[in-house]
């Protein structure tokens, strides 16, 4: 047997907070022996038979004689009951004896110490336990109460170490959280938190319980009057004394709540649709939030904790007709233009991807009414060029590349501050490309070490247009400097050294913002305005490319994948897989809202190893693995140069790609700017294995589809990301014919 935690535990008021204490540290094997010290006879019998308590005491004094060093005395009375235990304590405490508590307010617990001992004595650990339960009483004990909960510890700076720790060691064994915070930060973040709900929900059952008509409105009252109450049904001698020992803190919540409560009184008044729509989606975007908080998948910790692995087994077609989420890049541009424009844009086919939603989210944090996204549809209220508001915190990007180096461009030219960061993944891609061109107009931008992020930029700068000569292919610096000049004074071009997607280009002159183009060079002038518009997104060509090799790469298969983007600065995957014998058709080709599109039909045909040209590269740019698997898959060599941006993206997707093709027994040689792939055609191309996606969601993606060619099972590790791009890819793919499952 280990030895225990602690000593023995004596837990004074043996209710729900104590006994659930007891119950857990004695699963845990925590303690020697619990001794509740209760008054009520019946209470000390029923602790007994429960077997919350070893033995139980009618009072402290019955037990102070026996206790040792190592030992804990848990105070867990209502808040203003603790001094009255105190002072039974004074002058009878052995030394080395631990003294904590459970209060909900903690600086009452400290006047009390202080009344008592005449300070603070090192021995008293004042702690609350975040967790309770409307019912009350020893009957209502559990021994798993605490457990994925927080349990808040206010040292004093006389707390002793030991006791510290003994009481931190305590909590833990019971599952919780254990945090530290100073004593009046609690008080004011309960007030807040806990505090101004109970009144509230007291207050409003009272309100409808002194009504005339009370038995109809308790009759009729639905689930908002139910789920909105039920802490009103808490005990109320607690929740009294919470009231008057933290009254300060409670005061000052309760005043911002009223001064809340009556300008949404005026805005119903006045009929101020916009300002209801802001709090309510302000507030439901924050309620979700914290949902997904408490379900532990927090929008950052999704991307980070979970842990994801596809395993695919071999063989099969594709089939059917498919429409795959909508495109990446104009959903984020969706967003930023949207907000940035007068009036409301309604958005349709909006991906609804851990990346796009990145940025939706830092416009809210930005103070930007956003409805949605339901079904794809979102409605962004326009705040203007120059509406935007200072974020509270950093702004998170997660794993978007597109997020942070479009938002760098916009948010040079605002008035405020702002950080930028972004998970494991983004934070090791190279920054200084947008950071160069925006020093160049007068921007302050603060980058990490050799330009990676997090993204300082220092708000109030004034801007200069540049004429910006693109060192490398990239939309992304593109439309980075692009949007930085709306703010800058006169004009700012950019000239691309090859075509890359246009869509900022287009989007922007969607809005009514003239940007002129001349070949490969792009053009605006600040000054403008951008009027709110409908948008319908597309589908995304990257996300359909994986359907396109299935089906180019498995006998027997024929797909059709619906209102894809054809854009020609995105039809390169069309190009590359046609010249290598792919039979893909366009059918129903129109224009939506600026942009091309069509149907896309794959059918099955064998494919031929080619040398990619390399003008077909930044068309293509996000599709090469996806297009690698093709080369597998084809007859004799594949050959790509001119692509060292690969090595940049999500992953080094150049490496990545030949690490797991070589897994699977594919020859692939990776060369500094592309690689050679030795394809053939006959029977399984792929042998099975473990290949890692490496949180790259189109390595992932890839490797899915060449399952389709596979003699064997092939498992793909870190594929949470997937989430960026294409949440439903598993659903899809199996639909199509995929044997892919998600663990
Ligand atoms: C994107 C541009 C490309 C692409 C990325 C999206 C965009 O990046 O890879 O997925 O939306 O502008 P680069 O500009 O770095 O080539």
């Amino acid at each position: 047997m280990p030895e225990p935690l602690i000593g023995r535990l004596v837990v004074v008021g043996l209710g729900l907070i104590g006994g659930s204490l007891a119950l857990a540290l004695k699963a845990a094997g925590g303690c020697r022996e619990v001794i509740g010290v209760v008054r009520r006879e019946k209470t000390a019998q029923q602790a007994v038979e429960l077997g919350v308590c070893d033995r139980a005491v009618s009072s402290l004094s019955e037990v102070l004689g026996e206790l040792q060093s190592g030992d804990v005395i848990f105070v867990a009375v209502p808040t203003l009951a603790v001094e009255a235990i105190f002072s039974e304590l004074k002058d009878c405490l052995p030394t080395g004896v631990t003294v904590t508590d459970g209060a909900s307010v903690k600086g009452s617990v400290v006047r009390a110490a202080a009344a008592v001992w005449g300070r603070v004595p090192d021995f008293l650990v004042p702690g609350h336990p975040i967790a309770g339960s409307e019912k009350s009483g020893v009957t209502a004990a559990r021994g798993d109460l605490y457990r994925d909960h927080r349990i808040i510890l206010t040292p004093l700076p006389d707390t002793a170490a030991a006791h510290l720790q003994r009481v931190r060691a305590m909590w833990q064994a019971t599952g919780a959280e254990v945090l530290d915070m100073p004593v009046a930060e609690h008080d004011e973040v309960l007030a807040a938190t806990s505090h101004l709900p109970h009144i509230i929900a007291y207050g409003l059952v009272d309100t409808l319980a002194h009504d005339s008509e009370n038995e109809n409105i308790f009759r009729y009252a639905a689930g908002g009057f139910r789920d909105f109450t039920r802490i009103a049904s808490s005990d109320p001698v607690m929740w009294r004394d919470i009231m008057l020992a933290n009254r300060a803190a409670i005061l000052e919540a309760v005043d911002l709540y009223r001064g809340n409560l009556d300008t949404l009184r005026g805005a119903i008044d006045r009929g101020d649709s916009d300002y209801l729509m802001g709090v309510f989606t302000r507030a439901k975007a924050a309620r979700d939030h914290f949902t997904k908080m408490l379900a532990k998948k927090a929008y950052t910790e999704t991307m980070q904790a979970q842990e994801v692995t596809f395993t695919a087994q071999p063989g099969g077609a594709v089939s059917g007709t498919l429409r795959v989420p909508g495109d990446k890049s104009m959903s984020h541009r969706s967003i930023m233009l949207g907000s940035l424009a007068e009036g409301v844009t309604e958005v349709e086919g909006f991906l609804e991807g851990e990346d796009a939603l990145a940025t939706l989210q830092a416009f809210r944090d930005m103070g930007v009414v956003i409805e949605g996204p339901v079904n794809g549809r979102v409605v962004i209220h326009g705040v203007g060029l120059h509406g935007l508001q200072a974020p509270p915190g950093p702004l998170y990007v997660g794993n978007s590349g597109t997020s942070m180096r479009l938002l760098a461009g916009l948010l040079a030219g605002q008035g405020f501050d702002v950080t930028l960061t972004g998970d494991e993944s983004l934070s090791k891609r190279p920054m200084n490309r947008v950071a160069t061109p925006l020093r160049q107009m007068g921007a302050v931008i603060e980058t990490g070490p050799e330009g990676r992020p997090p993204l300082l930029i220092k708000g109030g700068h004034r801007l200069s247009g540049i004429d910006y000569v693109l060192p490398m292919a990239s939309a992304q610096v593109k439309s980075c400097v692009l949007l930085a000049g709306l703010y800058a004074e006169g004009e700012t071009s950019t000239l691309e050294p090859a075509p890359t997607r246009d869509h900022t280009e287009r989007m922007l002159c969607g809005f009514g913002y003239q940007v002129v183009r001349d070949g490969a060079r792009a053009s605006l002038c600040s000054g403008g305005t951008l009027t709110a518009t409908k948008i319908d997104v597309p589908a995304d060509i990257s996300s359909a490319t994986f359907f396109m090799v299935a089906a180019a790469i498995a006998p027997g298969s024929d797909v059709l994948l619906e209102h894809v983007g054809i854009n020609p600065t995105r039809d390169g995957a069309i190009n590359i897989l046609r010249q290598m014998g792919a039979d893909i058709t366009l059918s129903n080709r129109r224009e939506v809202g600026g942009e091309p599109v069509a149907d896309i039909r794959v059918r099955y045909a064998p494919l031929k190893g080619i040398q990619i040209p390399e003008d077909q590269v930044p068309l293509a740019i996000d599709e090469f693995p996806a297009i690698f698997v093709a080369a597998a898959c084809a007859e004799g060599q594949t050959v790509l140069t001119g692509a060292e941006e690969l090595r940049v993206k999500e992953s080094d997707r150049i490496q990545a790609m030949a690490d797991g093709l070589k897994i699977l027994g594919v020859s692939a040689e990776p060369t500094e700017d592309g690689i050679v792939i030795q394809g053939h055609t006959e029977g399984a191309v792929f042998g099975g294995g473990t290949v890692d996606s490496l949180g790259d969601h189109r390595i992932a993606m890839s490797f899915a589809v060449a399952s389709l060619r596979a003699g064997d099972t092939i498992r793909i590790l870190n594929c949470a990301n997937v989430a960026t791009s294409f949440p439903n890819f598993a659903e899809l793919a199996t639909r199509a014919g995929l044997k892919l499952q998600v663990g």
